[in-house]
């Protein structure tokens, strides 16, 4: 088989001091485990509109269609905060996800044990936690049309429209299953059918893909609200949770906050597979550009480096190299390695960005 290969933006802010330790473990493998992959790095954001007045040049785009995997970084900052909306650094994300129909977002809410007190609930609620948040990326309520402020009478009217075909609601139902079958092989799905007709063909969907492909996955539904109070009260009766664009903006972000800092969440966002089998990818840490601590050495890497994992996983078929990663980052936090963003009352020296990313190889090797 072919060299894998990884497109790497590393954007604006914090973006490319994350992405340095990212590109540091990328050589390991390819050193110490025989894995190299074909790496090339391009601009995405801000410091694309810098050098071409537009925040993902279209032969950027290009690339993106063709490589396994991308793996981004971050985009924005204050500087940019003024541009019109048409170029703005998030437009260039915004494009990444669009023209290449990344339809389900994968955002694991993952506690480690050593961070279990960062929760913003009882240790034992949260500790061993390991969930999935399958949200549909690419439709419902933020593209349905119709949409827009009209005039009615004498008052304005605010309309937006929760609108979802079938095929939508299949593939990204079949992503979810999929998952599931590497996983705890459970799949919750959440809407609002008692309300939403879109909710009631959401279910009847799920529940005909379940029956006609995937009846070994144990599968439940919930209405989206219940499921809320859920993933607060008892989050460990979950494994994969798939939802709608709108209710998975929310449920994905309160769920990630069980486990403490934006510093540690990684995503992935997939869409159909491409000829060789891979689904097209875009990894990136949940957080942003972070300009508060840019350029200082402040950033805390492994929401990037867990997103590289991801892609080991879900790319390229290394279960096993990803499970590497990640023990590695469990035992970096457990023998106390801390960023500004993780550490404690009980105080101590923070570790830089850098050696941060020192001990995750010291760990690994
Ligand atoms: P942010 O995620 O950049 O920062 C929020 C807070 O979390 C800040 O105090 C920051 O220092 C901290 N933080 C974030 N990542 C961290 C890390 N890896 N280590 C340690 N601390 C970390 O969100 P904010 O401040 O709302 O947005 C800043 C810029 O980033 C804006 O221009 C925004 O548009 C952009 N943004 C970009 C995203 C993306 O590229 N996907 C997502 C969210 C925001
Ligand atoms: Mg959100």
């Amino acid at each position: 088989m072919s060299t894998p290969s990884l497109l790497i933006l590393a954007g604006d802010g914090i973006g490319p001091e994350v992405m340095a330790e990212v590109t540091r473990i990328i050589d390991w493998y390819g050193k110490k485990r025989d894995m190299p992959f074909d790496v090339s790095e391009d601009l995405v954001g801000g410091c694309a509109y810098d050098k071409h007045g537009t925040p993902l040049h279209d032969d950027t785009m290009a690339k993106a269609q063709e490589v396994d995997a991308v793996l981004l970084g971050a985009v924005g900052g204050p500087k940019y905060d003024d541009l019109d909306f048409s170029v703005k650094p998030e437009r260039g994300l915004l494009r990444l996800r669009k023209e290449m129909d990344l339809f389900a977002n994968l955002r694991p809410a993952q506690c480690f044990d050593a961070l279990a007190d960062f929760s913003s609930l009882k240790r034992d609620i949260v500790a061993g936690l390991d969930i999935m948040i399958v949200r549909e990326l690419t439709s419902g309520i933020y593209f349905g049309e119709p949409r827009g402020i009209f005039t009615e009478g004498n008052e304005r009217v605010g309309v937006n429209t929760q609108r979802y075909t079938e095929s939508e609601i299949d593939r990204v139902a079949r992503a979810a299953f999929e998952l599931a079958r590497r996983r705890g092989n459970k799949v919750c799905s959440m809407e609002k059918a008692n309300v939403m007709e879109s909710g009631v063909l959401w279910r009847e969907v799920v529940t005909k893909v379940h029956a006609e492909s995937y009846p070994d996955v144990q599968l439940s539904h919930m209405y989206a609200d219940a499921g809320a109070m859920q993933l607060c009260r008892n989050p460990k009766q979950f494994d994969v949770i798939v939802t709608d664009n709108l209710f998975g903006d929310l449920l994905s972000d309160a769920a990630a906050m069980l486990t403490g800092s934006l510093g540690m969440l990684p995503s992935a966002s997939l869409g159909a597979p491409m000829a060789n089998g891979r689904p097209k990818a875009l990894y990136e840490p949940v957080h942003g550009s972070a300009p508060d601590i840019a350029g200082q050495g402040k950033a805390n890497p492994i929401a990037c480096i867990l997103s590289f994992a991801m892609a080991l996983r879900y790319s390229f078929d290394q279960g096993a190299e990803a499970d590497r990663l990640e023990r590695a980052v469990e035992k970096v936090l457990a023998d106390g390695a801390r960023t500004p963003d993780l550490m404690g009352p009980e105080g101590g020296t923070p570790l830089t960005t850098a050696q941060m990313g020192d001990a995750i190889l010291a760990a690994l090797d």
